[in-house]
């Protein structure tokens, strides 16, 4: 009898830390707010070859257009939707992101993009 008793324990513990971890979660994707060091690694894989590490822009180019500084006051004084609309659709010379990106993860981008203007 016991061992069944601290069977169901266990059971009902591990049910409710599941519960607590989906709730946190999901209040996180529902936020809006990005997450730094997610948004980093997606950064240094897809952007910092046009951006530069540093989103300065000094990253490969090409004819045209040259990548934005994104640590520029111009880019910061620019709204989140505005940004994230760029992110998605692309623009000459920058390619679409929509398809590659989830929600999440372009927002995820942007806060990293946030920390590198100063
Ligand atoms: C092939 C090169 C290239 C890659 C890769 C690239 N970009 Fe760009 N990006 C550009 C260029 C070029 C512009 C400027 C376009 C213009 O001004 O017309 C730009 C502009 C932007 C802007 C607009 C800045 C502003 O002030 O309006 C944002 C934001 C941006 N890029 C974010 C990103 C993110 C995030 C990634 C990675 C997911 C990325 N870019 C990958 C070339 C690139």
């Amino acid at each position: 009898m016991r061992i069944a008793h601290v069977r169901i324990l266990l059971v009902l513990m591990a049910v409710t830390c599941g519960a607590l971890i989906w709730t946190n979660t999901r209040g996180e994707a529902d936020s809006g707010k990005g997450e730094i060091s997610k948004g980093k690694i997606l950064y240094v894989k897809n952007c910092a070859g046009c951006h530069g590490t540093e989103g300065k822009g000094d990253g490969y180019r090409l004819l045209g257009p040259e990548p934005a500084n994104l640590a520029s006051p111009s880019t910061k004084k620019k709204s989140d939707s505005a940004l994230l609309k760029t992110i998605h659709e692309g623009k000459p010379n920058m390619p679409s992101w929509k398809v590659r990106l989830s929600e999440q993860d372009s927002r995820d981008v942007l806060a990293y993009i946030r920390t590198l203007a100063k």
